[in-house]
């Protein structure tokens, strides 16, 4: 499908998905968003495509958020039910194969939160990370209050979204808030190796690891632990289990077909 701010390049078993308006920091219009979801829904049937990098257009940004100027004047009603159903950030954290933030720039409001729904963050030292939506006199909508203070902890959350403050990709790194903070030379390549080596991996073991991995934060231990369990007996349902083992014994590379 062709798309008017989204740019989809497909690198073996790698798909990068790239948000391009760089004239506007790659801001979230609806439009924008709309594509995002189809794109990723057309990824998702894929059965080429293993790990999915998104990243921004240009040098300067990641995504600098929503798209200011379409809240001028916007009713709460009207922003409601925008927002309603299922969203972007649904379509990427339910994603079922890996998805990788490549940051490369700014990565703002719904850029940050659109980011901490992907499974894995790295970040160029150029990139500067935050939720400034409260110095609109707004929040975050998009899950930041509730992914950030998952992944950094509630008192840092708490300061950053009441600060509106941005931070560098270090300190991001150091928070926990990125995966890794690598030179901007260096991004698209370390990005790419993590990529590719997920990408050799079983899809459907994967899969497994996503889901299984997500609960930790959807549900308490207890259920967690016992759907843990589930998804990894499940695993043993597929024919990649049986040439993961096999070659394991043969001293070979696995060649896993995703069934
Ligand atoms: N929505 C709409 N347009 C945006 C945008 C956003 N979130 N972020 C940047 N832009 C636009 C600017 O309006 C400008 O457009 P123009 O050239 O037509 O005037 C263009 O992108 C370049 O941005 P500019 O502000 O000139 O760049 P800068 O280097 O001076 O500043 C930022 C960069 C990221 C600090 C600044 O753009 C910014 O604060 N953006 C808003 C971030 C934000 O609050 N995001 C959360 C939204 S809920």
């Amino acid at each position: 499908m062709a798309y008017e701010n989204l740019i989809v390049e497909k690198r073996g078993a790698v798909a990068i998905v790239t948000v391009n308006r760089p004239d506007k920091l790659n801001a979230l219009n609806i439009k924008t968003r709309g594509e995002i979801l189809a794109a990723f829904d057309e990824l998702a049937q894929d059965d080429e495509i293993r790990v999915v990098v998104i990243t921004g257009a240009g040098d300067k940004a990641f995504i600098a958020g929503a798209d200011i100027n379409e809240f001028a004047g916007r009713t709460a009603l009207e922003q409601r039910e925008i927002m309603r159903g299922r969203g972007a950030f649904d379509s990427v954290e339910d994603f079922p194969k890996p998805v990788i933030a490549m940051i490369n720039g700014y990565a703002l409001g719904g850029g940050c939160e659109l980011a901490m729904a992907c499974d894995i963050r790295i970040a160029s030292t150029k990139a500067r990370l935050g939720q400034p939506e409260i110095k609109l006199g707004i929040i975050p909508g998009g899950g930041g209050t509730q992914r950030l203070p998952r992944l950094i902890g509630e008192g840092k959350a708490m300061e950053l979204i009441l600060t509106g403050d941005m931070i560098t990709a270090e300190e991001a790194e150091r928070l926990g808030l990125v995966n890794r903070a690598v030179s901007p030379e260096d991004l698209e390549t370390k990005t790419m190796d993590i990529a590719n080596r997920i990408a050799e991996m079983s899809p459907v073991a994967l899969r497994m690891a996503k889901q299984a991995v997500k609960n930790a934060s959807r549900t308490d231990l207890r259920a967690g632990l016992e759907a843990e369990l589930d998804l990894f007996a499940l695993c043993f349902a597929s024919e990649d289990k049986e040439e993961g083992v096999r070659a394991f014994m043969e001293k070979r590379k696995p060649e896993f077909k995703g069934k």
